[in-house]
């Protein structure tokens, strides 16, 4: 603990020296996020993180998060530094959507509009007509579908076909997914709710559809919170990645949170529910970051050409958003 004191002692002023300022997701560990908060930073899902970071007036921004966000902050904002705890905090859906193969995928249904989640590469961006996250993602489509497009999605295969349910658009899909999500359980999830009949459901939409089908809200993890606000209930059963707990419960204080199963029938799981890459984002990696030493392994690059290009489909989502 006091080790711990002084590393955030160290990263305060580190914040003040660079001009930095620390943007977080909720999926990071609490500490990093009331560290975000206290210093004026932000605690946010994927969309409100690249808003925040491209209108803030500081010179560097210190992403805590996966390398995603970290791009998505650079090709908004070229001219600031952008910082992570560690570059090697990846994300499974990014990692199955190599940009050659997901390029032949688009090549293949020229007549297609591509729509990419914003879990992808800056190169994968740069092939997209549009760039979405998971709460504007509906929206987006709907819009789409109803000026008759075609889509290609990727890469959440989850996402995607929740979306194509939702929506009765055409879309072709990436067979990509989330490692965290895509362990929620729906028979256990049955069994839970039957020892809390009186508990809403909340889901994100990375989940799988019999999970989906389940819920009484599906949203990003923003929205996800607001429902835990706003929904009458005392009791929510979650499934997300369990960081979402710490701003979940200041959000709705006194309402029981209760997580949704990853295995049942003594199943195991790949993550149970926290994202490794996510868990990478630790204090003394981003004391290491701001400190200045050792830039290959924190500081965001992305290639000017690709950056133009991936602006445009990422510029497209947020003029929409407003
Ligand atoms: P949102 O915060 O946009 O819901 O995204 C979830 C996610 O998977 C981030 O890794
Ligand atoms: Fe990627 Fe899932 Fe981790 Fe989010 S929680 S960064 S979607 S692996």
């Amino acid at each position: 603990e006091a080790e711990k004191a002084d590393y955030k002692t160290r990263i305060k002023a580190l914040l003040k020296e660079r001009d930095a300022v620390l943007v977080a997701h909720y999926y990071t560990d609490p500490e990093i996020q009331a560290l975000a908060e206290e210093t004026g930073g932000c605690v946010s899902d994927s969309l409100e993180m690249a808003r925040f970071g491209r209108d803030h007036a500081a010179k560097t921004l210190i992403v805590a998060g996966v390398k995603f966000m970290g791009e998505t902050a650079k090709i908004l904002s070229p001219e600031k530094t952008v910082l992570m705890p560690t570059l090697e905090a990846t994300c499974s859906l990014d990692l199955g959507c190599p940009e050659d193969a997901f390029s032949a995928f688009c090549d293949a249904h020229p007549d297609h509009t591509v729509v990419v989640y914003a879990n992808t590469s800056a190169a994968v961006k740069a092939r997209a007509d549009w760039v979405v996250t998971s709460s504007i993602a509906l929206e987006i489509v709907e819009h789409l579908d109803s000026e008759g497009k075609q889509i290609i999605w990727g890469p959440d295969r989850h996402l995607g076909s929740y979306i194509a349910k939702q929506t009765g658009a055409n879309m072709l899909l990436w067979q990509g997914e989330c490692i965290v999500h895509d362990e929620f359980k729906a028979k256990a999830l049955r069994e839970l709710k039957a020892r809390y009949p009186d508990a809403a459901v909340l889901v994100h939409p990375e989940s799988p559809a019999s999970v989906v089908e389940m819920a009484d809200a599906v949203g990003s993890t923003s929205q996800l919170i607001r429902a835990a606000q706003t929904m009458d209930n005392d009791t929510f059963i979650v499934a997300t990645d369990r960081g979402i707990f710490y701003k979940m419960q200041q959000a709705a204080p006194g309402k029981t949170l209760i997580e949704a199963p990853t295995g049942g029938n003594g199943a195991t799981c790949r993550s149970c529910a926290h994202c490794p890459w996510m868990a990478m984002n630790g204090l003394k990696a981003i004391e290491a970051a701001l400190s200045g030493s050792d830039m290959e392994n924190h500081e965001i690059h992305v290639d000017e050409n690709l950056r133009y290009k991936a602006l445009i489909p990422l510029d497209r989502m947020l003029d929409f958003a407003k």
